[in-house]
């Protein structure tokens, strides 16, 4: 359990679902974590359990739809461990719904959140890994990024098409620095996040798919993640996208 000694890795999200399992698989791998979320008290549970096993975690408590706390978490990750070697753009939200009920405040902090965060973030640590010469960016963008449904992710497949878009755009500009970038693309996966769409009517509609399709756990994910960053430095993984046996679309 020692494939990511001596790595210091950044986890937004950190505070439920496939973000917090992903901070758990890559801790017990030996790396140095920061778990950036805003729940505190979440965090803190994640922080203890970590160091209850024996590895190292700080709790960087953040809404990072605000773009400044977002470039902040990174500075205090490398002020903390002394390098910035794995990012996980994990932090999220889904507000689906079809276009002609489309709350546009919904739009504007998807947006805002799922892809401008994330796109500060990446450019943020790039300069860190640079520097280095080293590091690797993981950004989760979804099925729904490279598929529609219709009445439904308008909005979220505009953000997370714009993460797919944006993981290609770094994936070749970090190469002169030997920084490797891996897009995951899930299908369904039961965790918090179905339960936070605003649109009571589709909220319903995704949790009982949800249930239907027999979800994907948040571990078989942070299982494909760590998969990407145990690789041999000569391989990168470009994208993972991963689907419940059975989810159609
Ligand atoms: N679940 C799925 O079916 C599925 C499928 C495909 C892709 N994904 C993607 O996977 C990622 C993780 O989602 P999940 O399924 O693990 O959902 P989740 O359990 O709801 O996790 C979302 C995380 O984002 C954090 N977050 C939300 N707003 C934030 C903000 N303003 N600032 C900082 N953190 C914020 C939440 O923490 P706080 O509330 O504590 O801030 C939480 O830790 C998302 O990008 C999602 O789009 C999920």
């Amino acid at each position: 359990m020692t494939k990511l000694l001596g790595k210091t890795a950044i986890v937004t999200g950190a505070s439920s679902g496939i973000g917090e399992a992903t901070a758990l698989a890559l801790a017990a791998e030996g790396a140095k974590i920061a778990l950036v979320a805003r729940r505190e008290e979440r965090l803190q549970a994640l922080s203890n359990k970590i160091k209850n096993r024996g590895g190292q975690a700080i709790s960087l408590v953040a809404d990072i739809a605000d773009l400044n706390k977002a470039q902040q978490s990174v500075h205090q990750t490398y002020d903390a461990f002394g390098s910035v070697d794995i990012l996980v753009n994990s932090a999220g939200v889904m507000f689906l719904s079809s276009i002609a009920e489309a709350n546009i405040t919904d739009w504007q902090n998807m947006i805002q959140l799922d892809l401008l965060s994330l796109m500060t973030l990446s450019k943020t640590a790039l300069s860190y890994m640079q520097q280095q010469g080293s590091g690797h960016i993981i950004n989760i963008s979804s099925v729904m990024g490279r598929t529609i449904w219709a009445r439904r992710s308008a909005g979220y497949s505009a953000a997370k098409w714009g993460v797919g878009a944006f993981s290609e755009a770094l994936r070749q500009e970090a190469i002169a620095s030997n920084v490797r970038v891996t897009l995951i693309e899930p299908g369904a996966v039961d965790t918090e996040l179905s339960h936070n769409i605003t649109n009571p009517t589709v909220k319903e509609e995704v949790l009982g798919y949800v249930a239907n399709v027999e979800a994907l756990e948040s571990e078989d994910i942070a299982s494909a993640i760590l998969y990407a960053v145990t690789q041999p430095n000569r391989v990168n993984v470009n994208e993972i996208l991963l689907r419940p046996l059975k989810q159609e679309f």
